[in-house]
């Protein structure tokens, strides 16, 4: 029976910490830390990571501002926006969800936000600093499951880690923050011959390729950590991650659930990476 990782506890606590942070920040330098969330189309599922970003925000005390744009806003509407934002003071942290619509170019949007205020860490120089390991600005996804891991307890200095996905939000950044934590570490992908072989060698698996049930009991061994970060729809409507839950979590030593376990981790990162902008402001 593997211990269950309560992602939804440990998020609450470090929010606690951000809001008891912002308070005393805000009384020190009359600067509320700001973010602003950009959507555009009408996504469900994106329109319910804004609304949890602003619920957020309102919980550990910051400014917002949404800005949910019309499915055909054109390019130059969203650059101008975009560059609006980078000259509000009352702003730190810009955010632009993902994915946009098809017509409209996502890298122009990330190398558009100021850097400074790149609060999700997508601008080149942002993931440039992380691969250095001299950065301001967590990447959110994987920090919350660094975060995870440390307040579970969880050494992984030393350890063979195993990261399944190599997207640039989530699986690239994971396996640099845990070779900064001297994880030994692996990345396999969808091309990766043996995957089942270089699962089960791992003593922390972090599995993010948004496949529902992916990883079976088979692939894992015996006492391992397993974190999911897949966020998957069934037919029926229900969320599931990418690990098959009841094959894997007998096996496992720490397992996190979908949900409740990496998903409210991700904002909190982001309300950090808000607090340190804000901070960085008035240095
Ligand atoms: N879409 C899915 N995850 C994310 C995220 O972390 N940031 C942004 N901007 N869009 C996303």
């Amino acid at each position: 029976m593997a211990t269950l990782i309560n992602g939804k506890e440990i998020s609450a606590t470090i929010r606690n910490e951000i809001k008891a942070e912002t308070e005393d920040f805000v009384k020190k330098t009359g600067v509320r830390p700001g973010l602003a969330v950009i959507i555009v189309g009408e996504d469900p599922a994106s329109q319910v990571y804004v609304r949890n970003k602003k619920r957020a925000c309102d919980e550990v005390g910051f400014y917002s501002e949404s800005y949910e744009l019309p499915a055909e806003t054109t390019q130059e509407e969203l650059n101008a926006l975009v560059d609006k934002l980078n000259k509000n003071d009352k702003i730190h942290g810009i955010l632009c969800q993902l994915p946009l619509p098809k017509h409209l170019n996502e890298n122009e949007v990330i190398m558009r936000i100021n850097p400074a205020k790149d609060v999700d860490a997508f601008h080149p120089q942002n993931v440039g600093n992380i691969m250095i390991g001299d950065y301001s600005f967590l990447p959110c996804t994987p920090a919350g499951v660094m975060a995870l891991l440390e307040r579970s307890g969880i050494e992984v200095n030393g350890k063979k880690c195993v990261v399944v996905g190599r997207s640039n939000i989530v699986g690239k950044p994971q396996a640099m923050l845990l070779l900064h934590a001297n994880g030994t570490v692996t990345i396999c992908h969808s091309r990766t011959k043996n995957l089942a072989e270089e699962c089960r060698a791992a003593d922390i698996l972090v599995v993010a390729i948004g496949k529902a049930d992916f990883i079976t009991g088979d692939m894992v061994k015996d006492g391992a950590v397993v974190i999911d970060v897949g966020m998957n729809r069934r037919a029926d409507g229900k969320l599931t991650g990418d690990v098959d839950f009841a094959s894997v979590e007998p096996k496992a030593s720490y397992i996190t659930p979908v949900p409740g376990g990496v998903g409210p981790m991700t904002i909190t990162m982001l309300m950090q990476n808000t607090l340190t902008s804000a901070k960085n402001s008035v240095k």
